[in-house]
């Protein structure tokens, strides 16, 4: 009672995409209010609000659900919970629980000793049923998808079982691993890791058995090369990601995608297989080139646009963190890649003609996602003073007619006009723009 479950959830619905359900507003809804029915005995309420509780999580639909404080006291509430739910405890300090709800019209909130005793009764309930205890949206959202951020947790990374570590070579000389695994398998540096060939040589070394766990241990790239050797070895077997870049920590080991690159392009082979976990440990960002580090701030400041949330602004830990639920708030919502995950493409459209028109040399995915930034917020009306300031980003000097036949194959004009990822008033959109106004946004991105 009153540690902000209704404002929680209804924030986690609104950024995975999914309906959100207030379980005392929907009892209100389709019987009485709360009050009312309590003074039929709270026995009455206990009774409507299990049955509520056990339609509501029978449902299909994928959706937020905000349980009243004392929901968990049934039995078979907590069992479908256990069953159907994935259940976080949103923590709060009872002083400050009590200032929110006194004076309310809520029954079991009329004296502060009453309320405090209910808060230390019911806490080995909330224990039992819930994964974790979350403070914000952040943590609901990170929770929701397993991934910790943790400063210091690789030097205390023990893990048991059949383990096979999947790792760049130069993050194992770098930072050593905290604990034997069973196996460990060294993949080249960067993008090189990124090959069916890799990929075979990992398919014949690996030993496991389809009990066993295999942990991707480097940058995006080598998490994507683990992950599908995680999704094809033994027809698909669990796996960790532990990214040890910043674009990592905040956008690849996040979401499922798995692949490697096949000479007619990158990722053009790969799976949609999920880690069981991701573990973030801001502390292995220190050895980070600054180059690397700006490939992830481009997807930093993306998600921040997107979000509407200066996250750029805020400390290491906290910039992680947001970037981090905010692109698994999008997974959660659409995990396959199927409508709303475009979004993530702000700016991307520019970047990737860019590149192509560089032939992928000369000019990191990172510049050209800056680069890209730059031309969606103009043809979106926004002001580009964020991108500037915190990427710099530069004009490139390329062939501006390859580049555009690049674009317009990627999006495919439809009537002269192009499809694109904008910032619209309330948030990102995908809108078609007149192929006139986007050549002309893409000319500005190219050095005379
Ligand atoms: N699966 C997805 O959803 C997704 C999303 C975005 C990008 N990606 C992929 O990610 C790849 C790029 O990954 P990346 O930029 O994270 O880097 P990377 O894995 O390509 O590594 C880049 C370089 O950083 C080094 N490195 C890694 N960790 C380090 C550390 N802690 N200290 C010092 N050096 C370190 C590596 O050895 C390598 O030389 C691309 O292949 C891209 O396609 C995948």
């Amino acid at each position: 009672m009153g540690a902000g479950k209704s404002t929680l959830g209804d924030e986690a619905a609104r950024l995975s995409g999914r309906p959100f359900l207030d379980l005392d507003r929907e009892i209100e809804r389709r019987h009485a209010p709360v009050a009312e029915l309590f003074e039929r005995g709270e026995p009455e309420f206990r009774r409507v609000e299990e049955e509520l509780a056990a339609e509501v999580l029978s449902s299909p639909e994928p959706a937020v659900i905000a349980l009243g404080g004392g929901a968990v006291l049934s039995e078979s509430t907590r069992a479908v919970l256990g069953r159907r739910a994935f259940s976080v405890w949103v923590d709060v300090d009872p002083a400050e629980a009590w200032e929110r709800v006194r004076g309310s019209d809520r029954p079991l909130a009329r004296d502060e000793s009453t309320f405090r005793n209910l808060f230390a009764e019911r806490q080995l309930l909330y224990d039992q049923v819930s994964s974790t205890r979350v403070r914000n949206v952040d943590d609901v959202l990170l929770a929701a998808l397993e991934i910790e951020v943790a400063r210091g947790r690789l030097s205390d990374l023990d893990m048991q079982g059949q383990i096979a570590v999947i790792a760049d070579e130069h993050v194992l000389e770098l930072h050593p691993l905290s604990f034997e695994p069973s196996e460990v398998h060294a993949v080249p540096r960067g993008e090189a890791a990124k090959t069916p060939s890799v990929l075979a040589r990992l398919w014949a070394d690996l030993e496991l058995d389809r009990s066993g766990t295999i942990v991707g241990y480097g940058g995006g790239s080598t998490t994507d090369v683990a992950g599908l050797a995680a999704a094809t070895y033994l027809r698909g077997v669990r796996w960790l990601a532990v990214p040890t870049t910043l674009l990592g920590q905040v956008d690849a080991a996040i979401g499922g995608k798995t692949a490697v690159d096949l000479a007619a392009g990158k990722n053009l082979v790969g799976a949609f297989h999920y880690p069981g976990g991701v573990v973030v440990d801001p502390d292995v960002l220190a050895t980070l080139s600054e180059a690397q580090r700006r490939e992830g701030m481009a997807e930093v400041v993306k998600a921040g646009l997107l979000a509407g949330r200066p996250l750029w602004e805020l400390g290491e830990d906290e910039m992680i963190r947001g970037a981090a639920a905010f692109k698994a708030g999008v997974c959660l919502g659409d995990p396959f890649d199927e409508h709303r995950r475009a979004i993530l493409n702000l700016g991307h459209t520019f970047a990737h003609a860019l590149e192509a028109a560089t032939g992928y040399e000369g000019m990191s995915h990172g510049s050209a996602v800056a680069l890209g930034l730059l031309a969606a917020l103009r043809l979106s009306g926004r002001s580009t003073e964020v991108v500037e300031e915190v990427l710099a980003p530069q004009p490139v000097a390329v062939d501006g007619d390859r580049a555009w036949a690049a674009l317009q194959r990627d999006k495919k004009s439809q009537r002269g006009e192009l499809r694109l990822v904008l910032l619209g008033e309330d948030g990102p959109l995908v809108a078609a723009r007149p192929a006139a106004e986007v050549r002309a946004a893409l000319n500005e991105l190219i050095a005379d």
